[in-house]
């Protein structure tokens, strides 16, 4: 039985995500929620080491339906040996990117079928659905040029303006197709005015 609530953060690169996973992780434990904080690709051995694959393998050949099912791989893992079982626990998990990802940039941004997407979702997932989900969203110039401050591009950091143009625009219609569910956040704002807006969502969420 599912007890607890299952947070994810969307977005393209250079939004802050990690920033703002921080200030929400902080925000819940400061009331008393326990909280566990994991990403994807990863969040345990297995999906780590697929993640290592997936975005620094920068010479090994993956074409977009093997990206596809590693990502789907690495999930399958995580929900079974740390989501599942964290929620069943009653915790709230804090998640770095989810399923969404996969139909922003596998689908959006590779052009997979999104009805192929749905069908690996439902086989790994059934009928498992993030309760919250906060997509930072931001222009494609802003977002590359704050990633590119951080370190060298990695797989997905290398690709054209194009491909996260079509990312951002999966991420945005995904939202439009189900408000309840997925919150835009404009993350083109200051600081702390995004962290009043993460606030205000989750004080209605909670
Ligand atoms: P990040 O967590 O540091 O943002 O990096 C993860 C990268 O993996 C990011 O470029 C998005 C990509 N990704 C996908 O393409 N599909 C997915 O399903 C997930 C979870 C991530």
């Amino acid at each position: 039985m599912v007890k607890g609530r299952f947070i994810t953060l969307e977005g393209i690169e250079g939004v802050g995500k990690t920033t703002h996973l921080a200030f929400i992780a902080d925000y819940l434990e400061a009331r008393q929620y326990p909280v566990l904080i994991t990403r994807e690709p990863g969040g345990t051995k297995a999906g780590e080491a697929v993640r290592e694959i997936l975005l620094h393998g920068k010479e090994i050949r993956i074409d977009a339906m093997t990206e596809l099912l590693l990502m789907f791989a690495a999930r399958a893992q995580h929900l079974q040996e740390v989501v599942i079982p964290a929620l069943a626990e009653g915790k709230i998990v804090l998640c770095d990117r989810f399923t969404d990802a996969s139909y922003a940039y596998q689908g959006g941004g590779r052009g997979i079928a999104q009805a192929d997407i749905r069908i690996l979702e439902q086989l790994v997932q059934q009928e498992l659905q993030p309760n919250l989900t906060l997509l930072f969203d931001a222009s494609v110039q802003t977002g590359l040029s704050r990633a590119k401050k951080r370190s060298e591009a990695d797989r997905f950091e290398s690709e054209t303006i194009a491909f996260f143009e079509r990312v951002r625009q999966t991420y945005l219609e995904r939202s439009r197709n189900k408000p309840d569910r997925i919150k835009i956040i404009n993350a083109e704002q200051t600081l702390p005015a995004v962290e009043q807006d993460i606030i205000r969502l989750m004080e209605s969420f909670l």
